[in-house]
């Protein structure tokens, strides 16, 4: 049972700070330990939170719309390295995040050793009430962490000088391996881009006519089993009534349980490689973070093998 631990403190990818005091916050709140001595992990952490300082230029103007470019592309690289030379070891990839544009970095890394280990194509289970598949051309917001899922599945390129022109092919996930869940609030651009392409998704109007059980079985099945899962988990999938402490919070979420039971259910299934917990901002609620933290260790226990009996 090896664990490859990365603990990124960046928030660039969106405007407001204090994500990137969430790394700590979750480590401070016992999750390290509880992976060592409940779950029998056996944890390569570097004891750092990556700030990422030295990658973050001063100029960094606005390009195709994007904000703060140059700080997240070379961030999302760096990241990406980290991750691959976890994964390529065999080491389940848990990466405390951070706001969402670090998925750019996992997902690229996981994809790549998953490609060169097995010879296999990942899938990706992406829980949020976002589809951060904004273009920078569609996005209104030209926050990063909006964009990267576009990036991850080519709808977004760039040429290789420019920002994100360092994500190579066999960095890429197919969107054909793709599946959302909590989905509630799409942009228009968004919801454009997912019909087009016939992406999976399950809104939370699915989760309320279906439930989420039946929702697993049919996201689960839509993948198929003997694929390698790489689960993106933003907080703010969760009812903010669950998790309020979040830069972009939605209500009408997924309640603690069923949150959980989504990191249950891709465990059971075998085949998760990496786990991503991203957009936890402990600085916004002073009186919710507390709770948004601990809803955050639950979802990484539950999604690393803890059981309920
Ligand atoms: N769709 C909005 C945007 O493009 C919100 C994205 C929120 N993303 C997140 N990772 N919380 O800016
Ligand atoms: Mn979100
Ligand atoms: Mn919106
Ligand atoms: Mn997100």
């Amino acid at each position: 049972n090896e664990l490859g631990l990365v603990a990124v403190g960046f928030s660039g990818g969106q405007c407001k700070p204090g994500v990137d005091a969430a790394p700590m916050a979750l480590i401070e709140s016992g999750l390290v330990d509880q992976l060592k001595d409940d779950l029998a992990y056996n944890v390569h952490y570097d004891n750092k939170v990556h700030a990422y300082g030295d990658l973050i230029p001063h100029d960094d103007p606005d390009h195709r719309n994007m904000k703060k470019p140059k700080a997240v592309s070379t961030v999302t690289k760096q990241l990406s390295s980290q991750v691959y030379e976890h994964a390529k070891e065999g080491r389940f990839v848990l990466t405390l995040g951070g706001d969402h544009s670090i998925a750019i970095g996992t997902i690229s890394g996981t994809a790549k050793a998953m490609r060169e280990r097995l010879g296999r194509e990942m899938a990706v289970i992406w829980v949020d009430a976002h589809a951060d598949i904004n273009t920078p051309e569609t996005s209104d917001s030209g926050n990063i962490h909006g964009m990267p899922v576009a990036f991850l599945t080519g709808l977004a390129s760039e040429k290789a000088d420019a920002p994100f022109g360092w994500i190579q092919d066999n960095q890429r996930i197919s969107l054909k391996k793709l599946v959302y869940i909590g989905l509630r609030d799409v942009d228009r651009g968004e919801k454009q881009i997912l019909r087009e392409h016939g992406i999976k998704a399950f809104s939370m109007h699915d989760v309320d006519r279906h439930g989420i059980g039946k929702v697993m079985d049919m996201a689960l099945g839509w993948i198929g089993s003997d694929t390698p899962i790489h689960l993106s988990f933003d907080i703010d999938a969760l009812d903010p009534m669950w998790a309020p402490s979040t830069g972009t919070a939605v209500r009408g979420g997924l309640t603690l349980r069923e949150g959980d039971f989504i990191a249950e259910c891709v465990h059971e299934t075998g085949s998760l490689v990496a786990l991503d917990l991203v957009e936890v901002n402990p600085s916004l609620e002073e009186k919710g973070a507390a709770d948004t933290v601990r809803a955050g260790v639950s979802i990484v226990r539950c999604a690393l093998g803890d059981t309920l009996l």
